[in-house]
């Protein structure tokens, strides 16, 4: 975490940048800004009235004052047109001022009328919990970078990374630290689980990916993990789980990761854990095979949110299980038309390898409802391909059998910016994963509403319990973060936050 202090007033002069933020059609400086400006040889004022910060979220103009002035460089943040700007655009754009800032070299970074950006509630302590969790997420999540199998050419080398900052601001001295502490609490935990997700297959096998897990409970936050392996998974009858491990020389780990911050039922948690997804005997195409390292991170995006959860000491029990596996095809694996018998006693035809993530959160699913009686149950998996083409990149598919849990998840991650949007799990849709020769088979039919299929399947391994399904399957990877997003984390984190407050 970037150790960050907090002042009344700076002008900026003793960090290496300075990032500050810019509305949309802003026509002249705000007077907040006047003592940095003037440090600056009105560098500031100059970029203004030219009209050329235009504001647009996410941008970064880099202004470099004369060579006369104290202050270094001055990075000049889109914000947009609202006033207030909300949270998660002020979070978003230090991240954006931390990763430019980072990637410049600079070693510190102040921030600068970010307090009045987000408006006069600001003053308030509601206000300082706003601007500090903004600003602990904003730079955490600004300097994450996945570069530890790169060797660093002379000029990596000789530049630093972003390693303090300074907020300025007016109000808040106490909350606003423990907010900035919390902020970056859930950035950690969601570099931890793009880490993990990143993480190549040779390099996170299920059995390193529960050390990682077991790590966790070891750095004192009052978790506790306990790991299963392939001959407890086979005693316990998790057949459907044994089905999709059986292929791979890689033996599988149940991942248990409880944290009791409260009394009573836990909330439960089940992500699905395939460390890398060949598809199996039913093998996938080559293009993009090499993503499938990252089909455990809904896995991560659990193990993460419940590590942030103790973080935050949020007063509820959590338990997260992971049915972590490889799936491979050779000579033990499992082949198209095999039968398996689930924990949950149903037996599955398993017409598709590839379609193993329903098979061991089926397993996972029945586990934890039988063994912790949790209040209610969410499962996030990178379940299905077909999200792509309903909601792509922009939201996460949301199934449940409980409107009101799917009505909390929906609110939570709209404030924290990771859209939730739901798909049903009418009865009509049963008739599609209906054997001849098994209860179930693990498929629908082609191209015909496959996350949907893959909630219905789900759902008939939980009995009783309150569920919801997060398909993360278009978010958890983008371009746009050259890997693994971390996705789901910020909700769940705030959907727990909820949750302990209710
Ligand atoms: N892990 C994949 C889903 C996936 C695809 C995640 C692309 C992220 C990006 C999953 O195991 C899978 O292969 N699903 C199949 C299911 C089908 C065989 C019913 C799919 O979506 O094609
Ligand atoms: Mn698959
Ligand atoms: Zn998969």
């Amino acid at each position: 975490m970037i150790p960050v202090s907090i002042a009344a007033r700076t002008d900026g002069r003793a960090q290496e940048a300075v990032a500050i933020p810019i509305g949309a059609g802003m026509k002249r400086l705000p007077d907040r800004l006047r003592d940095l400006d003037r440090a600056a040889g009105g560098v500031l004022s100059r970029a203004v009235s030219l009209g050329d910060l235009g504001g647009k979220p996410g941008s970064v103009a880099v202004l470099y004052p004369p060579a006369s002035s104290p202050v270094r460089r001055i990075l000049a943040v889109g914000v947009g047109k609202d006033s207030p700007v909300p949270a998660r655009t002020v979070r978003d754009a230090v991240a954006a001022a931390a990763a430019r800032a980072d990637s410049l070299g600079a070693r510190s970074l102040a921030l600068v009328g970010w307090d009045e950006a987000l408006g006069p509630a600001v003053e308030g302590r509601g206000g300082a919990e706003a601007l500090g969790r903004a600003v602990g997420d904003g730079l955490g999540t600004g300097v994450y970078r996945f570069d530890r199998y790169r060797t660093r050419d002379g000029e990596e080398e000789r530049r630093g990374r972003l390693a303090r900052a300074l907020v300025e601001s007016r109000g808040g001295g106490a909350a606003l630290k423990s907010a900035i502490a919390e902020g970056g609490a859930v950035a950690d935990a969601r570099s931890w689980a793009r880490d993990v997700s990143n993480e190549p297959a040779n390099r996170l096998t299920p059995t390193r990916f529960a050390d990682e897990a077991r790590k966790l409970a070891r750095g004192g936050r009052g978790l506790r993990c306990t790991v299963l392996g392939p001959a407890e998974i086979r005693r316990l009858g998790m057949g459907a789980f044994w089905g999709v491990a059986q292929g791979s020389d890689e033996p599988p780990r149940l991942i248990v990761l409880e944290y009791r911050g409260g009394p009573g039922r836990p909330l439960g948690l089940v992500g699905k854990g395939i460390t890398f997804d060949s598809g199996g005997i039913s093998l996938k195409d080559p293009p993009d095979m090499h993503k499938m390292k990252m089909d455990m991170a809904g896995a991560a995006g659990v193990l993460a949110a419940t590590r942030a959860a103790a973080d935050l000491r949020l007063r509820l029990p959590v338990v997260a299980v992971v049915p972590a596996t490889e799936n491979m095809p050779g000579g033990r694996a499992q082949r198209p038309g095999d039968v398996v018998r689930t924990l949950s006693g149903k037996t599955v035809e398993v017409q598709n390898t590839d379609a193993e993530g329903r098979l061991v959160l089926a397993d996972g699913l029945a586990y934890t409802e039988r063994k912790f009686r949790p209040r209610s149950l969410v499962d996030m998996a990178t379940l299905t391909g077909a999200m792509q083409i309903a909601l792509g990149r922009h939201a996460i598919g949301v199934l449940g059998t409980d409107d009101r849990l799917v009505a909390r998840l929906r609110d939570a991650g709209e404030s924290v910016g990771e859209r939730v949007w739901p798909l049903p799990l009418w009865d009509d849709y049963k008739n599609h994963v209906r054997s001849d020769v098994a209860d179930l088979r693990n498929i629908g039919h082609p191209r015909e509403a496959g996350t949907i299929i893959g909630g219905i399947f789900l759902r008939q391994f939980v009995k009783a319990t309150p569920w919801a399904h997060l398909d993360i399957a278009s978010t958890a990877w983008t371009e746009e973060a050259r890997g693994a997003t971390g996705v789901g984390v910020r909700l769940l984190v705030e959907w727990l936050r909820r949750e302990a407050r209710s």
